[in-house]
């Protein structure tokens, strides 16, 4: 197996795993307590496991003081971020003290535009050390940050901002992808001037990545810039109960709305913490670089908060893969002899596709654990990345969680768990996944079902925004018992899950959740559709890809494709644009009147028979008449 070949000393062995296991499953209680101690409280919880979601209750802390504060004595010199511009001869480092002081200048400057502990404060920046400060000063102060992904449509930025009730937006004047340059001023201009009678965000705070001027309303925008060179450098940290939310982040499941996926304090860090040091086998002199952009929860738990509770270094790169050319990424590891690389099975696909000569030019021997998360991963794609990027010499970890799980769930622990090429093996100590058939019943051993967790977990979300019973609703009611996470598994003789993908509407395009029906509410705002489906088919880059089918009004106009395509990309954003657009004279329905997906994927998929008995439909024809409109050249 891979694994034999690992010529690094890693922090656990099997034994030091299974006694892990053993302790965590024996007496959770006791493990956590004693797991919740890598974290510097004010007030030690007085257990760790209470009611519900809520973890370590009667514990008082700040989560920024955890990630810089309790390591200036030991780490004030050591670098915390290094950032790497898209420009290769530029690169900011920041030390823990230094880092410290940015951050608590940050926080002054929320204060006093009159931020307070329990207010949202919304976060939409490209790649720029000023988003993992801002997300530290909000913590600073006991203000609950919201990232809001560079991608986003100004309609979807305005449905984030109106749910959040955020009162300030950080943002910049420009993103920089290569020579382009992405508007995140004017693109959340046009977010507030959509609905502004829905919103209460009273200033907007901009950073200058570049010299572009951008237009600014007085009263409400200012430079950020010039407010940080006035703040003082120390700022007095809130003290925060363990319960308080750190942060919202929004995420898409089966229903339209975007839900914001709320994490708690002390219980979110202590994930952060725990799985981070395991999964990646965290180790003195890391540099860990994870290459999710911080909009989503992979840049928040392993971009910011996971490494530097552990006093690790994190890298933060602006451009993108092969940018100025091909082999960019390689570069960047070899420059800063990352030791950690952690990315998405969609970003090595590109890669391959560049060739092998491409990697082989630079020295990646810095590398010591390779980590991939956000979709299932093949067997082709793992085994390139760890022969030609890992040289054979890594572990490698294929990672399995959620927003929603706070941090890693499944996953392999280097020099403990035998890898097996694109399956998430084991789960983290103190992790029980269950599969069950779908009426709820259990299966045991090697089997296939859908993927449930029992019992509950430090970075379990704590609630859902602004809707108490939807976390109830979504998770906890459909098994009951059990925390149903919208993935189907395989168990193999081993006890190895093998993640299948999403058994609900969400469909998975490189790495990002899309609802089927938020692109169904996005085309129910375009008039001249009467109705629409939106289901997700294999695609070669992206792992899935969207299929959209339309149902037009009468008289519908000849560019109706058009207008399809721009109601989902302004209503959610370009990352959902769809694939193929099939206008379609109805949908295959059952009688009483349910679209039947499964058809639909099928016929998107080419298939042209097996269709099973089709006398339950409304109109059994229909299914012909798609496959003819499928089969015709657009
Ligand atoms: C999928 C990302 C297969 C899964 C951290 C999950 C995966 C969804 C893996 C969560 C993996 C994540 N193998 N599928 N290693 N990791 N997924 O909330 O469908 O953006 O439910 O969190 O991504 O996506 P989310």
């Amino acid at each position: 197996m891979p694994s034999s070949s690992h010529s690094h000393s890693f922090r656990l062995t099997p034994t030091d795993y299974s006694a892990l296991v053993e302790r965590a499953t024996a007496g959770p209680e006791l493990y956590w307590k004693r797991e919740s101690e890598r974290l510097s409280w004010n007030t030690a919880p007085t257990h760790a496991q209470c009611e519900k979601q809520s973890w370590f209750a009667g514990g008082m802390l700040n989560a920024s003081v955890n990630c810089l504060d309790r390591h200036l004595e030991t780490r004030g010199d050591q670098k915390a971020l290094v950032w790497q511009a898209e420009d290769a001869g530029r690169v900011l480092t920041f030390t823990y003290k230094t880092l410290y002081e940015h951050v608590c200048r940050m926080a002054n400057v929320l204060r006093d535009q009159g931020i307070q502990a329990g207010d949202r404060v919304a976060i939409h920046l490209p790649s720029v050390p000023e988003g993992l400060i801002a997300m530290l000063a909000c913590a600073r102060i006991g203000a609950i940050h919201v990232v809001l992904f560079g991608g986003f449509s100004p309609e979807a930025i305005a449905d984030r901002l109106a749910d959040s009730g955020a009162a300030l937006v950080i943002t910049a004047n420009v993103g920089r992808r290569g020579a382009k340059r992405i508007p995140f001023k004017a693109t959340l201009d046009a977010a507030l001037d959509l609905r502004p009678e829905t919103l209460a965000v009273n200033a907007v705070l901009v950073v200058g990545v570049t010299d572009d001027e951008v237009g600014m309303k007085p009263g409400r925008d200012r430079w950020l810039a010039s407010l940080l060179e006035k703040a003082a450098p120390d700022c007095a940290p809130q003290n925060m109960p363990s319960s308080a939310p750190l942060f919202l982040l929004y995420t898409s499941g089966s229903t339209g709305k975007p839900k914001g996926v709320v994490h708690g304090t002390g219980g979110y860090l202590v994930w952060a913490s725990y799985t981070h040091e395991l999964v990646f086998d965290h180790q003195d002199g890391d540099i860990f670089w994870c290459t999710a952009d911080i909009g989503w929860i992979t840049g928040h738990t392993y971009g910011v908060y996971g490494p530097l509770l552990n006093g690790g270094t994190v890298l933060l790169f602006e451009g993108m893969p092969s940018s100025p050319a091909p082999g960019r990424w390689w570069n960047v590891i070899q420059d800063h002899k990352v030791t950690t690389f952690y990315t998405s099975p969609t970003a090595i696909r590109a890669l391959m596709r560049e060739g092998d000569a491409v990697v082989q030019r630079y020295d990646l021997s810095s590398l010591r654990v390779l980590g991939t998360v956000g979709e299932p991963i093949s067997q082709e794609a793992w085994s390139w990345f760890n022969d030609h990027v890992g040289g054979g010499r890594c572990a490698f970890v294929d990672t399995w969680w959620q927003t929603e799980s706070g941090g890693i769930m499944i996953s392999p622990v280097p020099g403990a768990v035998r890898e097996k090429p694109a399956s998430a093996t084991l789960p983290l100590p103190g992790v029980h996944p269950v599969l069950l058939d779908e009426k709820g019943t259990l299966r045991e051993g090697a089997t296939e079902g859908v993927l449930c967790l029992k019992g509950s977990w430090p970075g379990r979300a704590l609630s859902i925004w602004n809707d108490d019973g939807l976390f109830e609703r979504t998770y906890l009611q459909p098994y009951p018992g059990y925390y149903f996470t919208g993935d189907g598994a395989r168990r193999d003789e081993d006890g190895y899950y093998w993640i299948t993908g999403r058994v609900d509407d969400v469909i998975n395009v490189s790495g990002h959740r899309i609802g089927s029906a938020e692109i169904e509410d996005a085309l129910a705002t375009e008039v001249t559709i009467a109705e629409s489906a939106a289901i997700g088919i294999p695609h070669d880059l992206k792992g899935q890809g969207i299929v959209v089918y339309v149902v037009p009004r009468d008289n519908a106009p000849d560019d109706l494709h058009i207008r399809a395509a721009k109601a989902i990309t302004s209503k959610v954003g370009r990352y959902a644009a769809p694939e193929r657009i099939h206008v379609v004279p109805d949908l295959p329905k059952t009688r009483s009147g349910k679209s039947v997906r499964r058809l639909l994927r099928k016929i998107a998929c080419g298939e042209t028979e097996g269709f099973g008995d089709l006398s339950t439909l409304a109109d059994p024809e229909i299914v012909e008449a798609l496959i003819r409109i499928i089969q015709t050249p657009q």
